[in-house]
């Protein structure tokens, strides 16, 4: 079917092959005001029908014989808005009601309206008329359907549009939320972190606080203790009693360090250290505290920064770790120990920089979820009563903390453990050596006169007898002010020994003020604190509580030998 453009004018075809009759109704139709064409047979016809065709008037003896099924086709195949009319002019029997072959044509063409033979022009006319208005009506109805399909369109592609955006936006949303509940549980890990350790905060101020009370009375204990077994008469019964005695307060004593370690509160003394050369000074001890069943291998990497650290404190808090690799391998396995510099962005428990590592790891049993999380709370042991005090790891995070680096667990049950000591790298890195040179071993014996001064009568009592014993000349102050006072009596002072902590006036402002009135007068720093202020100007040689008499001795040899 030939397509022509919506509203052009319409035309009627006719298909009137007997004598005059096709122009005998072209002229009558154009009576009408109708343009119409003539077809000269069906194929022509078929051919000529289009969007443009008003209706096609047939005779009914052009359509009789005829092949109908290309024109049924061409009308089946119609779009949905077209129903082309046709006039079929009969020459008896009138419309279907009359004509049984009339009904015939009806089914076959559809639109059909019967106009019978003889009839008058007027009736032709009226009849091309309606038909084309009909004809016209469907045009328009095209046009409302094209407008209809394109809203229905466009429509389509809103909703295609629109479908889009909320999957988009959904995804958005989804997006968002997973972020929200990631970062909602982030926060809560980071809580619960801090929530730790205010907890270990709190309970080291209180442990750091009988701890140092502790300290004090083991001085003044040990003190007492070794001058008792100089002075009482020699006997193994009494020796022993005394011997004992010693032990069981030098085992607090160093019970007493741990604590202070955890609690931040010992006194350290930072130095560059050679990490490398300290684990290697420690072979073979480590060796021997883990037994021939755990292998031990060494990462000792040459070249690397020396760190800031107190390398005694390293030591014990190394000499810890192994031990508790031990205690993990029962049957035996592998420990080992490494050194590498590594570098963390801001963490809860490090400032962002480079620190040198020692690595501790160990093949053993490694600890489950809430072992590794109280594993460096003071106090908190798996071990057998007896056999752990669970303070190992707590002071070494005490330790960590205090040197301004950090103690990190890492471990899973059945799968070792490795415990990670960051030690901040030392200022101009200079690589020193591991252990300090050993004190003089013996102690000159040169008599001097001392300015002891403690405000623990205890600890003032037993220090000025074991420097007695040592044939030294000692005067005791209980106070600051009161040393003050001695010193400007302008007595002859060989040395001052000085506690820090002491209410009123502490160890350094003493010695500040004491350096005022004698600036060559040698001062000694006792002090079981590392709360020293740590823009100290007076850098002054240190002895760490509590002391025997032999370190007595030998602090006093360095400073006046
Ligand atoms: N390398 C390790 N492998 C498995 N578990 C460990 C390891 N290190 C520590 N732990 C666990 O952490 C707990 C606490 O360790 P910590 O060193 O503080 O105390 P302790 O070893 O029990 O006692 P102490 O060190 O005072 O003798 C241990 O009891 C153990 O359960
Ligand atoms: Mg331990």
């Amino acid at each position: 079917m030939s397509q022509g453009p919506p509203g052009s004018r319409l035309r009627a075809l006719i298909l009137a092959p007997r004598g005059r009759d096709s122009a005998l109704a072209q002229s009558l139709l154009s009576q009408a005001g109708i343009d119409s064409g003539v077809c000269r047979d069906m194929a022509a016809l078929v051919g000529a029908i289009g969007d443009n065709v008003g209706f096609v008037l047939l005779t009914e003896d052009a359509v009789r014989t005829a092949d109908l099924r290309p024109l049924m086709a061409c009308i089946a195949g119609q779009p949905a808005w077209s129903d082309l009319p046709f006039v079929l002019v009969t020459d008896h029997g009138g419309g279907p009601e009359r004509n049984p072959i009339a009904a015939r044509w009806l089914e076959a063409l559809g639109n059909v309206s019967f106009l019978e033979r003889p009839f008058h022009p007027t009736t032709l006319h009226s009849l091309a008329r309606a038909t084309m208005k009909g004809r016209r009506r469907q045009h328009e109805t095209r046009v409302l359907l094209e407008n209809l399909r394109e809203g229905e369109l466009r429509l389509q592609q809103m909703n295609d549009q629109l479908e889009r955006r909320v999957q988009e936006r959904t995804a958005q949303l989804q997006h968002a939320h997973d972020e929200l509940i990631a970062s909602i549980a982030e926060r809560e890990r980071a809580q619960e972190q801090l929530r730790h350790l205010q907890k270990l905060e709190s309970i080291g101020q209180l442990t750091g606080g009988v701890a140092h009370d502790f300290n004090n009375l083991l001085t003044a204990v040990l003190g007492n203790l070794e001058l008792l077994r100089k002075r009482v008469p020699a006997n193994p019964s009494t020796d022993r009693l005394i011997e004992g005695a010693m032990q069981g307060a030098q085992r607090g004593a160093s019970l007493t360090q741990r604590l202070l370690a955890f609690a931040r509160r010992q006194s350290l003394e930072p130095r560059p250290v050679n990490m490398a050369d300290l684990v290697r000074g420690m072979d073979d001890l480590l060796r021997r505290s883990t037994g021939h069943t755990v292998q031990m291998e060494l990462d000792l990497p040459p070249g690397l920064p020396a760190a800031q650290a107190d390398a005694n404190q390293i030591e014990l808090a190394l000499l810890n770790l192994a031990v508790n690799a031990r205690d993990a391998m029962p049957e035996g396995g592998t420990l080992t120990i490494a050194i590498d510099v590594a570098t963390t962005g801001e963490a809860q428990d490090l400032a962002k920089g480079r620190y040198v590592r020692l690595i501790v790891s160990d093949t053993g049993a490694g600890m489950d979820g809430d072992t590794l999380q109280r594993a460096i709370e003071p106090f908190f042991s798996t071990k057998e009563v007896g056999k752990g005090t669970g303070l190992g790891l707590s002071m070494i995070h005490g330790l960590a903390l205090q040197l301004k680096g950090a103690l990190r667990l890492f471990s899973e049950p059945g799968h070792g453990t490795r415990a990670e000591l960051w030690l901040p790298i030392a200022d101009g890195s200079a690589v020193a050596t591991s252990v300090e040179a050993a004190a003089a071993e013996q102690a000159p014996r040169r008599h001097i006169t001392l300015l002891f001064v403690d405000d623990d009568y205890l600890i003032n009592l037993s220090t000025a007898s074991l420097l007695e014993d040592l044939g030294h000349t000692v005067i005791k102050a209980m106070s600051g002010p009161d040393a003050l006072s001695v010193l400007q009596q302008g007595k002859s002072i060989d040395l001052l020994i000085t506690d820090y902590a002491m209410p009123g006036m502490t160890g350094l402002e003493l010695a500040e003020e004491a350096r005022r009135l004698r600036p060559h007068l040698p001062i000694l720093l006792a002090t079981g604190y590392a709360d020293l202020p740590a823009n100290a100007e007076l850098e002054l040689p240190r002895l760490s509580k509590p002391y025997q008499q032999r370190q007595l001795a030998e602090q006093i040899a360095s400073l006046l030998g």
